[in-house]
């Protein structure tokens, strides 16, 4: 996602800016850009691509007298990836980095052009600089002007500000984006992360949503946003090497994405509900007629969130539903009907299966919809619309963020659909919203005992030569995900079944040194499930039995329980997938694997 970066000090600001948003680069972005004041004018300069196109206009300047300046490194939401669409955004002597979705700006848009403003991008963020200099009235501080307009935007940000007027000053504030302080010597820094400023200085203050902060060269002071009021703060020594940093203090990459779900959901969903989070708004289809069927192709962990999604499309969204493996797909003569939409689903959207596949579907005169986190990618480029799923980069070879993301755009999509349908039994909508909102708090919440039981059970069962991982309804993908995972990276052998499925074969597997791991959630299908566990635990198997806190019907008589928390019907599934990746993570590290990069696989599979 995108990146931001503000100096304000002694040493010439544009080369240690854009030096950071280099550091910056892991993060993903399709465009940059810089802010700075320079012989008391304000000069803007940004370009489409990647940073070195930026170096290339800002090489045939002079730049060095400006000691302060703000970047920024865009990946594109509202608006394509245009020099026009990047930041810094100018409204008067102001200009403005944004890190974020500044959700209720059409409202603002309309306000500000009925007072003569012009906007020449498509995006909010413009609106949003054009608001703070709309605030801003004579003898107000700009603090003040900040505060008002921020004060007004619904939606994730973080934000930077310059004012030519006030060359050394730069203004920031954060609500659900990272944003940090870089405290110098005689300089100040914010920035998204700590690489961006971490070859000058490792004394950091970590800022909190809701706070808003003024930086110059030799002082910085952090408000509250609701009134100004000066908060104290303390500061941090960081340690870490610049890799780690990358890593925000995780061992790994997988262990930071894991953890960064709870962001992705909340990311996933910016944009996507109305002002008043009544509806689900997903722009990218308004123009779309309902698709009559539906034929989800992906491969490995992407299939696996089209499996899990089925049946809300067919239930919410009355669509009836298939889901292929794109390999398969690609080479058998498929019969697609007329207006079937063909919805590939993709993390890195190069997957060579999955571009055959929708190659295939467009030849045949399909409709195609694209699930895509990688913008610009082959997939994006070729689908007739699609939905990007704003995880941000995911660097560790094992997909998990990726798949939490896809989780969450197709359940919008099944509420999306049956809201256009008219299919949603009535109160059914306002329940799920006011579910997904929660949901974010909830999984951060749990994660940190998660994982705690995770490498518990990771210590007794890390040695065994095989597992199961057993599940029905919407647990039976989140089953084959979890022994994926466990494949991929500790390179035990563990199967994913339909737990229905055990009596017609596998069930002649199970024996004392053979553990089964059965998804048990409190949904339609506990007793059905339950069935399948005691048919194990009858055989010698050892359980671990995933369920939801146990209540007075719903109980599960087994040595071995491992509670999940519960949430509302399907949000159940965001609580078990990070068990099981957390499960597969522990395993892994504790058998000494690669975990962000397991022997023989890529992150992007651009060959069949
Ligand atoms: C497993 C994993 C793979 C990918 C698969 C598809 O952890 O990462 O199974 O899910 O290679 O990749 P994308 O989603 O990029 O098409």
């Amino acid at each position: 996602m995108c990146g931001i970066i503000g100096y304000t000090g002694h040493r010439p600001a544009v080369p240690v800016v854009v030096e950071g948003l280099k550091r910056l680069e892991y993060r993903g972005y399709d465009s940059a850009g810089i802010g700075f004041v320079q012989n008391q004018d304000l000069h803007v300069v940004r370009a489409a691509g990647k940073l070195v196109n930026l170096e290339e206009k800002l090489a045939s300047l002079d730049v060095f007298l400006a000691t302060s300046a703000v970047g920024h490194t865009r990946w594109a939401t509202h608006g394509a990836p245009t020099e026009s669409n990047a930041h810094p955004h100018r409204a008067g002597s102001l200009c403005l980095v944004h890190n974020g979705i500044f959700e209720n700006y059409e409202e603002y848009r309309r306000l500000l052009q009925s007072r003569g403003h012009v906007f020449s991008s498509e995006t909010e963020t413009e609106v949003l600089t054009a608001l703070v200099a709309d605030e801003r009235k004579p003898g107000l501080p700009l603090l003040d002007a900040f505060a008002r307009a921020l004060r007004k935007a619904h939606g994730a940000y973080a934000v930077a500000l310059m004012d030519q007027s006030e060359p050394d000053a730069i203004y920031a504030a954060r609500r659900s984006a990272p944003l940090l302080l870089g405290i110098g010597a005689g300089e100040n820094y914010v920035a998204s992360d700590i690489p961006a400023f971490l070859p000058y200085t490792r004394n950091v203050v970590f800022l909190e949503d809701g706070e808003i902060i003024r930086i110059t060269p030799s002082s910085w002071q952090i408000f509250s946003l609701e009134d100004l009021r000066p908060l104290p703060k303390s500061t941090h020594h960081i340690n870490w090497d610049m890799q780690s940093a990358q890593k925000g203090g995780f061992r790994h990459f997988m262990l930071k994405e894991i953890f960064e779900q709870p962001r992705a959901i909340a990311d996933c969903m910016a944009g996507r509900l109305n002002a008043a989070h009544t509806a689900v708004v997903i722009p990218e289809l308004e123009s779309s007629p309902l698709p009559p069927r539906l034929r989800i192709i992906a491969c490995g962990t992407s299939f696996h969130a089209g499996l899990w999604a089925m049946p809300l499309l067919e239930e919410w969204a009355r669509i009836p539903t298939c889901v292929e493996i794109a390999s398969e797909f690609r080479y058998r003569n498929p019969l697609l009907m007329p207006g079937e939409t063909a919805l590939v689903i993709s993390q890195s959207g190069e997957t060579a299966d999955t571009l055959a596949a929708l190659r295939i579907a467009r030849e045949c005169r399909c409709p195609t919809l694209a699930l895509c986190n990688v913008v610009g990618s082959s997939i994006t480029r070729e689908t007739d619309a699609v939905i990007y799923t704003q995880a941000g980069p995911e660097i560790s070879v094992a997909s998990t963020k990726a798949l939490c993301s896809q989780m969450l755009v197709l359940l919008l999509l099944a509420l999306y659909w049956g809201q256009r349908r008219g299919s949603l039994p009535s109160g059914f909508l306002p329940e799920a919203l006011q579910a997904l909102a929660a949901l974010p708090a909830q999984l951060e919440a749990a994660l940190p005992a998660l994982q705690t039981e995770a490498r518990a059970l990771a210590q007794k069962y890390a040695s065994v030569a095989g597992m199961f991982f057993l599940g029905r309804g919407q647990s039976y993908p989140l089953a084959l995900e979890g022994a994926l995972k466990v494949k991929e990276l500790s390179y035990i052998h563990a199967e994913g079944y339909a737990a229905g499925e055990m009596k017609h074969g596998p069930i002649a597997l199970i024996e004392p040194e053979f553990p089964s791991f059965i998804l048990v959630p409190h949904d339609s299908l506990f007793t059905k499930s339950r069935s399948n566990l005691e048919e194990v635990q009858a055989r010698g198997g050892p359980v671990i039995a995933l369920t939801n806190p146990p209540k007075s019907d719903l109980n599960l008589a087994v040595p071995q329980t491992w509670i999940i928390p519960d949430a509302w019907g399907p949000l159940k599934g965001f609580f078990f997938l990070p068990a099981l990746q957390l499960f597969s993570y522990e395993a892994a590290t504790r058998l000494g694997k690669d975990v962000d990069q397991p022997r023989n696989l890529a992150k992007s599979v651009t060959v069949e």
